[in-house]
């Protein structure tokens, strides 16, 4: 066979095999078998010596055409493999922005931190201050600073779980009354405040009944307060929380620490009074107990009962929740079933 022959040869199968190429590595290596110094084209070249001199030039032209064919096959291989490669990858880093996203799942705070939220809000407005306090509590501060002394019949209607013969899980946010009063500086102003927060009776839970509910405290103290601001105060609350149009209703009651005392009833929301089956066809709802603060108890916070007065009362944010939001049964608020709770969400 003739070199040109050879030559032809050699350029198919490098052609064939430099188009099966798939990658750059495979693709270099095809170019540095061929055309480097030891290829088969050099090999060729070197055999050229035992042509006849006028053969040369023709066969010689024809082997560098052979070369450059092969060096540009190969270039251009080389060139398609990397556009393969780069629309391999971004098909790969495709990205479908039509795709609905992945719902992100937010939280909000709890039905009965809405209502003390709701509650909060409105006495901050009146500037009242909001007042903490502790949940294991004194017998002293929970029943004998609110007029309750030792063996006071009273009591059995608190019962709790005592931790020590001092300490005690509270019955009653009231206790937070004594410790603010204590500390309150009357040089500086009357005291109005707040003070939300869990307590414990020791009741076996039902539908109405949880041995662990919230609170929210009301205290004001001042030189002329009346009754007429705590059922102004009451009212505000009633509309706040059940509507506008609600009217409230004082009838008289009994707590040791309030003389008088209060149980205070909303107008029906549901039927606006007429009675149904929410208000037990009264048309109108128990909601909170109320009174002016016993001098007792003013007395006992270091307080001159004869120059200050005020008022104080105890609202219950599950019995709210419960009358607003119709549900039957308090403990649901306490399972954490998100199919309930999810049910109040603030953002619809
Ligand atoms: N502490 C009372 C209770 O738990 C409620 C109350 C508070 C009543 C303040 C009057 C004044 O039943």
């Amino acid at each position: 066979m003739g070199l040109k022959d050879k030559l032809t040869e050699l350029k198919r199968n490098a052609l064939e095999e430099i188009n099966d190429a798939k990658d750059l590595k495979k693709i270099n290596d095809i170019r540095v078998n061929l055309l480097g110094k030891k290829g088969p084209i050099t090999e060729v070249l070197r055999g050229m010596r035992d042509l006849p001199k006028e053969e040369r030039p023709n066969v010689g032209s024809f082997a560098n055409k052979v070369r450059d064919e092969l060096s540009n096959a190969i270039s251009e291989r080389k060139e398609r493999i990397e556009i393969i490669k780069t629309s391999k990858r971004l098909e790969e880093e495709k990205l479908d922005v039509t795709l609905p996203g992945v719902p992100v799942k937010i939280g909000q705070p709890h039905i009965i931190m809405q209502v003390i939220d709701q509650i909060e809000k409105l006495f901050l407005g009146m500037g009242y201050q909001v007042v903490d306090g502790p949940e294991v509590e004194e017998d002293h501060y929970n029943f004998e600073m609110m007029n309750l002394p030792k063996d006071h019949p009273a009591r059995d209607m608190q019962d709790t779980f005592y931790i020590t013969d001092k300490f005690l899980m509270r019955t009653q946010t009231s206790p937070v009354q004594a410790r603010t009063m204590e500390k309150h500086d009357f040089s500086k102003g009357s005291l109005k405040m707040i003070s939300p927060g869990k307590v414990y009776r020791r009741d076996t839970d039902d539908a109405t009944h949880s041995h662990q509910f919230h609170q929210i405290e009301g205290l004001v103290i001042d030189k002329s307060i009346t009754m007429a601001d705590l059922k102004g105060t009451l009212q505000l609350i009633a509309r706040t929380v059940f509507g506008k149009e609600r009217e409230i209703r004082l009838r008289p009651s009994y707590f040791p620490f309030t003389e008088p005392s209060v149980e205070v009833d909303v107008s029906c929301f549901k039927c606006g009074g007429d009675g149904c089956s929410v208000c037990k066809q009264t048309g109108w709802i128990e909601v909170l107990g109320a009174g002016m603060v016993h001098p007792n108890v003013l007395k006992m916070s270091g307080i001159d009962a004869d120059i200050y007065g005020g008022f104080a009362f105890g609202l219950g944010p599950d019995r709210f929740a419960m009358l607003k939001y119709g549900v039957d049964d308090i403990r649901e608020f306490y399972l954490n079933d998100m199919r309930f709770l999810k049910q109040f969400s603030q953002r619809g």
